[in-house]
């Protein structure tokens, strides 16, 4: 006998009325922005299955950090093409490598942006897989002193923050002693924790370059089908000493995003990615949907999920539009 006591459409009568009472606001701080920096100088070179991303050379990665930084967003993360690829990923762990030029570059010239480095071996393998690989398989243990190597040079270049997407087992205990045991106490590590075997990266792959060369990813990242394997994932990495835990990708895993919220107490991102931002920007194209209400609609429900950050492609088109 609820009706007519109750009537929920009152609270939805005007707008200044809608802004009292809603639960979720969103702002730029809420966003990291992605980044593919290359080498060479002056490059811009558009990645076609995600229209508006580019990869660019570090001069440009700096004007686009900039970008960022003056729009409110807080923090980028950086990929990074190298110019070679070997068996044993040696340009992520160059000190001269893209990434470490990229970061150095970065902050120099907006020293207050956190600049955030992707931690994994796919783009820097010439087979393309995340891990060392001996007789067809992906090694764990070996592929560990790797991540610890790259994962410390991005930090003496001058990262802000590790983010460790391999998904191999034990890679956040190895990364937070090498950090510690040369005095990165204090440098935080977000661990891409629940990141599931996706058909939604597909464009990033193109954007990295880093598709495998055989099989595919499923031996080391997560099963779409399960749920309560998110929580082992994410409780082992907490206890490892990730600062803040990941779930990947986004929209298609709401429920594991609201899981961790609920069950843990350190911060959750949301990775919204290449394949989510492509699917909005194709109907957008075709003028099927309007792109930043889409936009806009997906980065709240994404926070009401409870995504405390969310990485996106969308970071600098949605701060504009916040910043109105
Ligand atoms: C590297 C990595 C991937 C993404 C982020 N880090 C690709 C993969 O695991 O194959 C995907 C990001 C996106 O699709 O936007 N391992």
């Amino acid at each position: 006998m609820s009706f007519p006591i109750h009537r929920p459409r009152r609270l939805r009568l005007n707008s200044v009325i809608r802004n009292m009472v809603r639960e979720t606001v969103l702002t730029p701080n809420d966003f990291i922005y992605p980044m593919f920096v290359t080498f060479g100088k002056g490059v811009r070179k558009k990645i076609s299955s995600m229209p508006g991303c580019a990869q660019v050379s570090v001069d440009e990665a700096v004007k686009d950090a900039h970008r960022a930084w003056k729009l409110g967003i807080p923090a980028i993360i950086l990929f990074g093409i190298p110019e070679h690829k070997d068996e044993k990923g040696t340009e992520a762990y160059n000190a001269k490598g893209i990434v470490q030029k990229a970061i150095k570059a970065i902050k120099d010239k907006v020293p207050g942006l956190v600049v955030i480095t992707d931690v994994c071996m796919c783009e820097y393998m010439s087979h393309g897989h995340c891990g060392v690989i001996k007789e067809g398989k992906i090694m764990n243990d070996p592929t560990l002193e790797l991540l610890a190597k790259e994962a410390l040079s991005h930090v003496k270049a001058g990262a802000d923050m590790v983010a460790p997407s391999d998904m191999m087992d034990g890679r956040i205990m190895v990364i937070r002693d090498i950090l510690d045991l040369n005095g990165y106490e204090d440098i935080p590590v977000m661990s891409y924790a629940a990141k599931y075997s996706s058909a939604f990266y597909s464009p990033f792959r193109e954007a990295a370059e880093s598709t495998p060369a055989f099989g595919d990813r499923r031996s080391y990242q997560m099963d779409p089908a399960n749920r309560r394997e998110a929580m082992k994932e994410v409780a082992l990495d907490i206890e490892e000493g990730a600062d803040i835990v990941m779930v990947k990708p986004a929209l298609s895993y709401m429920d594991i995003i609201s899981d961790v919220k609920d069950s843990f107490d350190v911060p959750v991102a949301a990775y919204n990615v290449s394949g989510e931002y492509a699917m909005v920007k194709a109907a957008a194209k075709l003028g099927w949907i309007d792109e930043m209400k889409v936009v806009m609609e997906i980065m709240t429900s994404l926070k009401r999920a409870g995504a405390d950050i969310i990485l996106t492609y969308h970071a600098l088109d949605a701060a504009k539009e916040l910043n109105k």
